[in-house]
């Protein structure tokens, strides 16, 4: 048997929606991305949402952007504070748009960046006015303090990007991640619970930032005006002395979409709310299934309103190793991967920044030494579950 870590299954109704694409010719963005903006928007519960071509782009746009913002007017060399243990985009993204990133450690229940340690990490800084943004990650769908995190930012004027490429849905105190902060940044990518392949969205209430970053992915374009309304003169921008569409007013990327990815992320928004209970209803059959491994492993510590990414899992009895475990797991046919690693002291392309935090983040580092998770996705059978439970039982039952 061989139990995946996330499934993809097309049906008719994906088959039909690409064909339709293909029979009309529209395979730039186009109409479907906007439906995508406007339906996605809604069920987040942001004004606006500007789609872009993965959920790396996304942040990579939102943290460029704050260089053009009227409020923040970053210029590069500013510091932005975020939690070492991710998938590398959330680093990637700050370092690419010239800032600094600054790691404070996480809490070991849920994942999340610590509030009380961002708390601690900015009462000892003599330059508290250099870190002029936070980005906190919904990791494994774990919704961070996100009051906590407005709170301290609203003291020191930050903007707060809020990476929720892994929580489509996941709610804090009723409202959903990606609605909380400045922006929030969401990845379709394959494996997460609106999958698309690449597809990324950001979230926000704030015009100018979604006119920046829809103006950003264009590489800067200013006029979005369709062609008929250009020629029938309607562009307010063709009185500038140039064909509108050549005229780029900010610095940007190509991270536009194609009309494929939203044509198969709408289909599952329609069904996310389905998609996000089934896979808490098997972290919750795992969770029962596996009680008796208290002590060894932790499991997951709540599931109320979380969109599970995956069935995350730390081996806490040292007598265990994660790389032999997740070896054992693999033979039996069961799929898994480290919940990340801490980027600043375990990943190899931050190796510069190694001798600063070797020792200040003993959790992210606990994790990343400690941590794994195996799939808990809508397309998994009984049978699949319950191989999972037998295999782990028998792996790290004394
Ligand atoms: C936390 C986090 N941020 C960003 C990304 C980047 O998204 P993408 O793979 O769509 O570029 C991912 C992707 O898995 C992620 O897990």
């Amino acid at each position: 048997m061989r139990v995946k870590i996330g499934d993809l299954v097309f049906g008719p109704e994906e088959k039909r929606a690409i064909n339709e694409l293909m029979d009309n010719s529209t395979i730039s963005e186009g109409a479907k991305c906007k439906e995508f903006e406007s339906k996605f928007a809604d069920f987040i519960g942001t004004e606006r949402c500007v789609v872009a071509c993965n959920g790396t782009a996304t942040l990579m746009l939102v943290m460029y952007a704050l260089r053009y913002h009227s409020a923040y007017k970053l210029r590069g060399g500013e510091k932005v504070i975020t939690t070492p243990l991710t998938y590398i985009a959330t680093s990637n993204a700050i370092v690419t748009a010239g800032y600094e990133p600054v790691y404070v450690d996480i809490n070991l229940d849920d994942f999340s960046i610590s509030t009380d340690q961002i708390k601690a990490y900015m009462e000892g800084v003599d330059d508290a006015d250099q870190h002029r943004a936070m980005m906190p990650v919904h990791l494994m769908g774990y919704p961070c303090d996100m009051d906590e995190i407005n709170k301290i930012a609203g003291r020191h004027n930050m903007a707060v990007v809020e990476d929720s490429a892994e929580a489509h849905g996941s709610l804090y105190k009723g409202r959903r991640t990606g609605s909380m902060g400045l922006a929030g940044s969401f990845s379709f990518y394959i494996a997460h619970n609106i999958q698309a392949g690449e597809f990324g969205a950001i979230t926000t209430n704030d015009a100018e930032l979604a006119g920046i970053c829809k103006r950003m992915k264009g590489n800067g374009r200013l006029c979005y005006c369709t062609v008929p309304d250009i020629e029938q003169g309607k562009c307010p921008h063709q009185n500038m002395g140039f064909h509108p569409r050549y005229l780029h007013d900010v610095i940007g990327f190509n991270f536009k979409a194609m009309e494929y990815q939203p044509a198969i992320a709408l289909l599952q928004l329609n069904v996310v709310n389905d998609i996000l209970s089934k896979r808490r209803e098997n972290v919750e059959y795992l969770n029962d299934a596996l009680s008796t491994l208290d002590g060894v492993l932790q499991l997951p510590t709540r599931t109320d309103g979380i969109s599970f990414l995956g069935y995350p899992m730390l081996i806490t009895d040292k007598s265990f190793s994660r790389d032999k475990v997740s070896g054992q797991l693999m033979k039996a046919g069961i799929e898994n991967r480290p919940i990340f690693n801490c980027i600043p002291t375990q990943q190899p392309a931050y190796a510069f920044l190694k001798k600063k935090y070797e020792g200040k983040l003993p959790n992210a580092e606990f994790v990343g030494n400690n941590g794994l998770y195996v799939g808990c996705h809508q397309y998994l059978k009984q049978e699949e579950l319950d191989h999972i439970a037998d295999a782990l039982k028998s792996i790290l039952l004394k």
